[in-house]
């Protein structure tokens, strides 16, 4: 009853903020993501008697504080299983996490597909995103690879809200997101109880879920037509009305850094001079910049200049979650 699985992380060029169902993970807005190579989240988990509660290690440290309630997913799979043994998870990823970064989308997606397997759940992709959901709304996203698309569903018990591929790795090898860590430091806000307080208490919410329509068909038709102009200058506008949702909420959440806006108004004027390239951010400060593999050494360069910049990781597009043979313990 041991499994392990390895998940890329994803980063949405349309993203998901705000639920209709906080129990379930249902989203108000469906959303479109690139899963990015070499970004990844190894766990192992493994169901036994001998283990008398379950015991989580996230980057070798016990999990305290349960914010994405890993337990109450370890305990959804054990339900679906019909087993009472309790479970050892070790956690390992190869990015800072909960810095906006996605990891939990990632963590959550390999731990989904390790804890099934090991339960000897043999679960189909679309069975695997409807779990992955419910453990962490973005990892329902990275049981696929390449660009995927999670459809925000209509029915209340969640079964038709899950993610699907749009087109795999291979379809447009070029595509280039650069993760700029800029720090390290745990975001204040996470991004659950952020998107709460976005649909409670920001006026714009409704503007946001009008407009969203658009976003996330102009970004579609771009991928499969392999127009970067398009999905670029869409992604970014896309982010930009995320966080003008998140500094309009009570009290206001802002959660770029002072670097963070020194790399938004570079790349504005990068573009200006011919390089083309755009960016998005999550919740946190880190910035993702877009570009194609043919301007990719150009913008690290120039990265690397800017203060405040730690580290830039490179990512095209990545494979989906899968089984691995080497354990964790
Ligand atoms: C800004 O998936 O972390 O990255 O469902 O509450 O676990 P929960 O939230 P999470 O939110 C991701 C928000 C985002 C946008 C996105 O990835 O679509």
């Amino acid at each position: 009853m041991k499994a392990t699985a390895i998940a890329n992380t994803n980063i949405a060029l349309v993203k998901y903020w705000g639920k209709r169902n906080e129990k379930l993970i249902l989203p108000y807005n469906s959303s479109i993501s690139m899963t990015c190579h070499g970004l990844f989240t190894i766990t192992t988990v493994e169901f036994s008697k001998k283990y008398k509660r379950d015991i989580v290690i996230i980057e070798d440290e016990e999990l305290k504080k349960d914010e994405k309630n890993v337990l109450g997913h370890l305990e959804r799979i054990r339900k679906m299983a019909r087993i009472k043994e309790k479970a050892k998870v070790v956690s390992k990823s190869n990015f800072p996490i909960a810095a906006g970064l996605a990891s939990s989308a990632s963590g959550l997606a390999s731990l989904t597909l390790a804890a099934t397997k090991a339960v000897g759940l043999n679960l189909n992709k679309k069975e695997l995103s409807i779990l992955a959901r419910q453990g962490s709304g973005s990892s329902c996203r990275s049981i696929f690879g390449g660009f995927v698309e999670w459809r925000k569903g209509k029915k209340e018990d969640g079964s038709d809200s899950y993610a699907r591929e749009i087109v795999d790795e291979d379809y447009w090898p070029e595509f280039r997101i650069i993760v700029t860590i800029l720090s390290t430091e745990k975001k204040k806000v996470g991004s659950r109880v952020g998107m709460a307080q976005t649909v409670k208490t920001s006026p714009y919410y409704r503007g946001w879920l009008k407009s969203v329509e658009e976003d996330l068909r102009i970004v579609k038709k771009g991928i499969l037509a392999r127009d970067f102009t398009a999905v670029g200058f869409q992604a970014e506008y896309n982010c930009l009305k995320m966080h003008a949702l998140t500094i309009s909420t009570k009290p206001p959440i802002l959660y770029w850094l002072p670097s963070t806006l020194e790399i938004i108004q570079e790349v504005f004027s990068w573009r200006k001079e011919g390089l083309e390239c755009y960016f998005t951010i999550d919740a946190g400060p880190n910035v993702k910049i877009l570009c194609l593999e043919k301007d990719e050494k150009k913008i690290v360069k120039r990265l690397s200049k800017i203060k405040g910049v730690l580290k830039a990781i490179v990512a095209k597009p990545g494979e989906g979650a899968k089984i691995i043979n080497e354990h964790l313990f």
